[in-house]
């Protein structure tokens, strides 16, 4: 049979021809339905399971007197039910004021493309979330890539950028690939030193650290001296949708200026309930907290012991670090099969050559299923002779 020859300039042979290179280097994403114990989740704490949490939108549909938003939330979408929200969620992580975007994406990409200029630069981590890089891309403003948690790099860079017009630093402050937290103390104080501004993307933070689980930077007392923080609700919350935090003025400039704010039509008034109630029980979750931060203790002890590379994770996202591509997707094959819903993460998403296993703890996970997860683990190791 002759090979087809691929003409790349047709958008439909493009497409079949990057699929088949995909599948050829084991990059092929697939959806799948979560099977057995699950270790994919975001659901920190448990919420997501939690009668009350039903109990809430049952209430709150009930007396809905309407279902849907019906707009963006400049026109017919706005409902009072968010304002309070914004209102108690800017208290509860200590910042002047809120703004509630209908994903933790749409709040990245909308707050960096609309606060950032072509001639300012900003400085990203290199392992910051994709939501974050797009909406840099967005602002077409100078990217520096720092290496992963390096400070020292990061100086330099902003000694050599000492020129530019506006100076943003980005960072996860807990990092959602590496499950490490960001030296938040450090970071503000080299922004302030250089005459930078400070965004942190609290993500996997919120719900899990610092007091009434209210995030990092509350945790460091940072919470006035960040130029804008983002709490996204569908992990440890148990909801969807995001808050950015800051002064009231950035409220007021990213309703005028982010477009995914203003374009985008609001989540249904209802949906308010059910972010307000993973609030209330997140913050109220200190057992969870404390069982959830054990737990994590425990496993990366285990499979350190084990051989097993947990990078640089002291939170509950514990990566098991791999290498090849075709070892990890073997690898979670092996787990599925024993009972462990866990994937493979590649390439794009975490840099070539450190491809993992990402292993993400929940409070409602016992400490037995710890052990005997860790046990497998080391059976798998053992089996396939990694
Ligand atoms: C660090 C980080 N920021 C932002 C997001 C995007 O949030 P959302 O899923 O609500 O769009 C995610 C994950 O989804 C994330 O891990």
């Amino acid at each position: 049979m002759n090979p087809r020859i691929v003409n790349e300039r047709n958008v439909t042979d493009r497409i079949e021809a990057e699929l088949a290179n995909l599948e050829s280097h084991a990059q092929l994403r697939r959806l799948e339905a979560p099977g057995g114990i699950d270790l994919n989740s975001n659901d920190y704490l448990g919420l997501a399971t939690d009668p009350r949490m039903k109990q809430a939108i049952l209430q709150a549909v009930n007396s809905a007197p309407r279902i849907a938003s019906t707009g963006s939330r400049l026109l017919s979408g706005h409902d009072q039910a968010w304002t309070a929200l914004e209102r108690e969620f800017a208290k509860w992580v200590g910042a002047e004021s809120s703004l509630y975007f209908t994903s933790g994406y749409a709040a990245n990409v909308g707050l960096l493309s609309a606060i950032l200029r072509a001639e300012d630069v900003v400085f990203s981590d290199s392992a910051n979330h994709a939501s974050l890089i797009d909406g840099m891309r967005l602002a077409k403003c100078k990217r520096v890539v720092f290496p992963h948690q390096d400070l020292n790099f990061l100086e330099d860079e902003l000694r050599r950028n000492s020129a530019a017009s506006a100076r943003v630093i980005v960072v996860e402050s807990v990092f959602s690939m590496e499950g490490d937290r960001a030296p938040l103390a450090d970071l503000i104080e080299l922004a302030d030193r250089h005459g930078a501004e400070l965004i942190v993307d609290e993500a996997h933070a919120i719900g899990v650290f610092g007091a009434e689980g209210a995030g990092c930077v509350a945790q460091a007392g940072l919470s006035g001296r960040v130029l804008a923080t983002v709490y996204t609700c569908g992990k440890a919350l148990a909801a969807a949708g995001a808050f950015v935090c800051g002064s009231e003025k950035l409220s007021e400039f990213l309703i005028n200026r982010a477009r995914t704010f203003i374009f985008n039509t609001g989540l249904p008034p209802y949906f308010s309930a059910q972010v307000a109630a993973g609030m209330r029980l997140a913050a109220a979750a200190d057992a969870e907290r404390a069982h959830l931060a054990e737990n994590s203790v425990f496993l990366r002890n285990r499979l350190k012991e084990n051989g097993f590379d947990t990078a640089g994770s002291d939170t509950q996202i514990v990566p098991v670090i791999l290498g090849a591509n075709e070892t990890a997707v073997k690898f979670a094959a092996q787990l599925r099969g024993r009972g462990f819903g866990v994937r493979a993460i590649r390439p794009p998403t975490v840099p070539p050559g450190s491809a993992r296993l990402r292993l993400s703890l929940s409070a409602n996970l016992s400490r037995e299923t710890m052990a005997e997860l860790a046990n497998v683990m080391k059976e798998v190791k053992e089996i396939e002779e990694l």
